[in-house]
């Protein structure tokens, strides 16, 4: 199966108190998917919504693509909670995690898919052991719990190395990622792209994404060749 670029704002800093409105809105401008932000305060210093905020976005946007980025100490405990509430894609972060793998497999139970993701901090060899049980490895480009932080650009290494060595798998960044950093996600191999402030604050949500993806399907149609 051939590499596809991908654009799923995060709702973080949108107006939550409008989150249909405005994942839809996100939607019917291009986007492939919502990427949406679980915190529980322990695993990062920030708050957001759980399961039963998500159930309820699902009962309005039915067709769309969840990815759900769990910032939280204990991904297995949400699993059967989010797979319930509708979500596509279980994405967790294997840093306090003991069983990765079963909750690899727990995750794929529930019907969902997997994605693993990794801290700035956390070297990408710690993740490329599990790369087999996962359909997508999230790089984070800022440390989590915060929107509308400063890109790392120093993350672009473990992206290439997963490219060069995983050709076909789902590379997504996180954090920071806009259209003045894109170019570098995308040549350096990520296909799945996270932006929140860079798409919500954007005066015009369409264009930003169709740069965006652009930057990426150009990106591969290079490296692929
Ligand atoms: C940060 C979140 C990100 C964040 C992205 O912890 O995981 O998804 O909302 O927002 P920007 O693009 O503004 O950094
Ligand atoms: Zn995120």
């Amino acid at each position: 199966m051939s590499l596809e670029a991908k654009i799923g704002p995060s709702i973080l800093n949108a107006d939550l108190s409008q989150l249909a409105v405005e994942s839809q809105k996100l939607l019917d401008n291009g986007a492939d998917y919502l990427h949406l932000d679980v915190m529980d305060g322990h695993f990062v210093p920030n708050l957001t919504f759980g399961h039963p905020i998500v159930k309820c976005l699902r009962n309005k946007i039915k067709e769309a693509f969840f990815e759900t980025h769990m910032m939280v100490a204990k991904p297995e405990q949400w699993i059967t909670d989010m797979a319930d509430a509708g979500v596509d894609q279980y994405t967790f972060h294997i840093e306090p995690v003991d069983d990765v793998i079963g909750v690899c497999r727990k995750i794929r139970e529930s019907g969902m898919k997997v994605g693993l993701a990794i801290k700035p901090k956390t070297p990408v060899e710690v993740v490329e052991k599990y790369v087999e049980m996962a359909d997508l490895v999230l790089i984070m480009t800022v440390e989590p719990g915060f929107g509308g932080q400063k890109f790392m650009d120093d993350m672009m290494p473990k992206v290439k190395h997963l490219r060069d060595h995983y050709p076909s798998l789902n590379i997504e960044v996180d954090g920071g990622v806009a259209l003045n950093t894109i170019d570098c996600c995308a040549k350096a191999g990520a296909n799945w792209i996270v932006s929140g402030t860079g798409v919500i604050k954007a005066d015009d949500q369409r264009s930003v994404m169709m740069q965006l993806k652009s930057s990426v399907t150009n990106a591969i149609a290079q490296y692929s060749k």
